[in-house]
Formats: structure tokens, sequence, C-alpha cells
């Protein structure tokens, strides 16, 4: 079994990936400086032996690097961010410091403390607005925000630094990820945790636009996983892969799929559609299943069926 350090553990994909390693029987070192991230997050992690927790800001020159001195981990998986596309466009500067000079300092990290292995927490906002359908990896990228220029930038710098001096680097294209502890606190969180906070209060949703546009969303246990097998299978390669499921699903399909579960709810209001909203994601998810073995199992129906079973855990005071 392997020893993981994790940064962004309280946050919504970290800690499920930090209960996933743990299931697995690896040992797992969490670092979160609890900006966004939540410590309720890392409840049952918290009970484990296996687990333990280091207040710590990524960004800062030196906290990461004297932590990974210590504990030596196997592999490092690089989810701290700043998480929110439109906080990268009113404060860019931060958007840097928490998503590209944090990444350069992972990669230092791992160089100097011969960290065999890194994954990181990628997007697929690196191919902006309109790219090919399904999105290929090896298309072109036109980021549309400073986020997602920042995600392009952290691949390369990751990528580069793995190449001279000799670690792998695995990038995760994450695309609409939804699940259980995903915030939806903001008019900018991810649509579904929005739609399932407002169902379960027994509210209506708002759509913007027509509700035709489409995203490939995939359950945050498949990324919790995928992020594992990039961590420890063996015999990987560096790389960048698209974490998705291959299929999209209509904002119209969401509203009616929650609304088979919740039949007393009323029907979505619409709104216009926002500015720069792209009309369809779809991520082509072949080369993860090449190159690492992932395919993401949980269709829409049921992982919405099983968010919804869960509200205890979706509700965020
Ligand atoms: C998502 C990511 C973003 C990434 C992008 C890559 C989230 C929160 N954002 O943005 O980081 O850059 O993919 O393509 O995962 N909507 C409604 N009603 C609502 C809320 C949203 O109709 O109450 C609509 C939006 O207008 C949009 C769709 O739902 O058409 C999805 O929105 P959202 O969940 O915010 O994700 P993306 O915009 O796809």
């Amino acid at each position: 079994m392997g020893k993981i350090l994790v940064t962004g553990a309280a946050g919504f994909i970290g800690s499920h990936t930090v209960d996933f390693l743990l299931a697995e029987g690896h040992k797992v070192i969490g670092v979160d400086n609890f900006r966004t991230g939540r410590k309720g997050n890392l409840s049952r992690a918290v009970d484990s032996r296996d687990f333990s927790l280091h207040e710590l800001d990524v960004s800062a020159p030196g906290a990461l690097g004297g932590l990974v001195g210590v504990e030596r981990p196997d592999a490092i998986i690089h989810l701290a961010a700043l998480v929110s596309v439109q906080e990268s466009m009113t404060n860019p500067a931060l958007n840097f410091s928490l998503n590209v000079q944090a990444t350069h300092l992972v990669a230092e990290a791992a160089r100097t403390h011969g960290v065999g292995r890194v994954v990181f927490a990628s997007s697929a906002a690196i191919y902006g607005d309109a790219p090919e359908q399904p999105a290929r990896e090896a298309g072109e990228k036109s980021p549309v925000s400073p986020y997602g220029a920042a995600k392009l930038a952290s691949e390369a710098l990751l990528l580069g630094h793995g190449a001279t001096f000799g670690f792998t680097v695995r990038c995760q294209r994450y695309f609409n990820v939804y699940g259980p502890r995903q915030d939806p606190s903001s008019p900018y969180s991810g649509v579904i945790s929005i739609f399932a906070k407002r169902y379960r209060e027994g509210r209506g949703v708002t759509i913007y636009g027509d509700g035709r546009q489409t995203r490939d969303f995939i359950a945050v246990g498949d990324v919790a996983r995928a992020n594992a097998i990039a961590a420890t299978r063996a015999n990987l390669f560096s790389g960048a892969a698209n974490i998705c499921t291959g299929r999209e699903t209509s904002l119209l399909d969401l509203a009616e799929i929650f609304g088979r579960y919740l039949p007393a709810s009323p029907l979505p209001e619409h709104a216009p559609a926002r500015s720069g909203d792209i009309l369809r994601s779809l991520g082509d998810p072949g080369k993860a299943a090449a190159e690492m073995g992932f395919t993401a199992n949980v269709r829409v129906a049921d992982g919405l069926a099983a968010l919804i079973a869960e509200s205890a855990e979706v509700v965020v005071t």
C-alpha cells in the first residue's frame, strides 16, 4: 500500500479522494488551508489511523516542501485550487497564486524530495468555448478564463518538470463533476448542487436559456477512483486525459430526472441564457481508458438518485 499526499483534502473532490484511498488501505496525508475546504467533509477520514491532516497554504513558498520532505509520500494528488471560474476573472492575481504558483511549488517539492508521481486536477476549461465534440486531448486548447489558462499552464509546468527530473505526471481533465459535499452556495456553483438544494427545499429551479445545453456530468465517486488509479497504478506514463463519461445530458433532462424523484416540485422557470455559456460540453473518455484503465461507472440518473438519498450530506448551512 502507498503513502499519498492530497492537497485540497477538505474540498469536494479532495475529501472523496481521501475517503477512497483510505478504503483501499493507503496511508493518506491531507493538506488544506480551509479557504473553501471544510473540516466536516473529512468527518469519516479523521477517524482513520492512516490519515493525518495538516493546515497549510500550498502557495506559500516552503510550506508544502517542508511537509513533503518529512513525509516522503509515494505520490502527490494536487487538488488545492481556486475553484471558481468567476473568481478567477474578478481576482486574476489570486488565480495566479493559487492555480499557477502553487503548482510550481508542488512540482518543486516533488523534484526536491524524489516523489515518484504527481496527479493534477486539470479541467475541461482548458479547451475553451468551442472544442470539437467530443473534446479530445490532442485537440485545440483555447481557454476563455484566467482559470482555464492557469490549468493549461499548470499542466505544462508539471509535465515539463516530470520529464526533466524523472517523475510521472498525470493531468486529469475533469468535466462537470457532481455529488455529495459540493457547495451549492454561490450562483456559480455546479448546476446539480444548486438543483439538488432547491428541489430538496421544495423550490423550483431556474434554467438559463432553453435548457437544451448539454454537459458531460461525472459523479465524484468516479473521479475519486480515477485519482486513486492515477496515483497508484503501476507502470503509468506521464500524460493528460479527460475524466468524463462520454455521455451528454441536457439541462431539461436534468430537471426531468429530478422531477421524477421529487414529483411535487414546481416546474422549472427559464431565464435568459448566461453570457459566455457554452452550448455543448462532451469529452472523449477513450484516452483515460487506454492509458489508465479508467471508465466512469455511474449513470447520471443513478448519481442523482444517490444524491437525493444522501440529502443530509448535501445540505450546507
Ligand atoms: C463547468 C465548471 C467550470 C469549467 C467548465 C468547463 C462547475 C461549477 N463549473 O462550468 O469550472 O470551466 O465546466 O466547461 O462545475 N445553469 C442553470 N441554472 C442554474 C445554474 C446553472 O441553468 O441554476 C446552467 C448554466 O447556465 C450552464 C449549465 O447549467 O448552461 C452548467 O453550469 P455549471 O454547472 O455552472 O457548469 P459550467 O458552466 O459547465
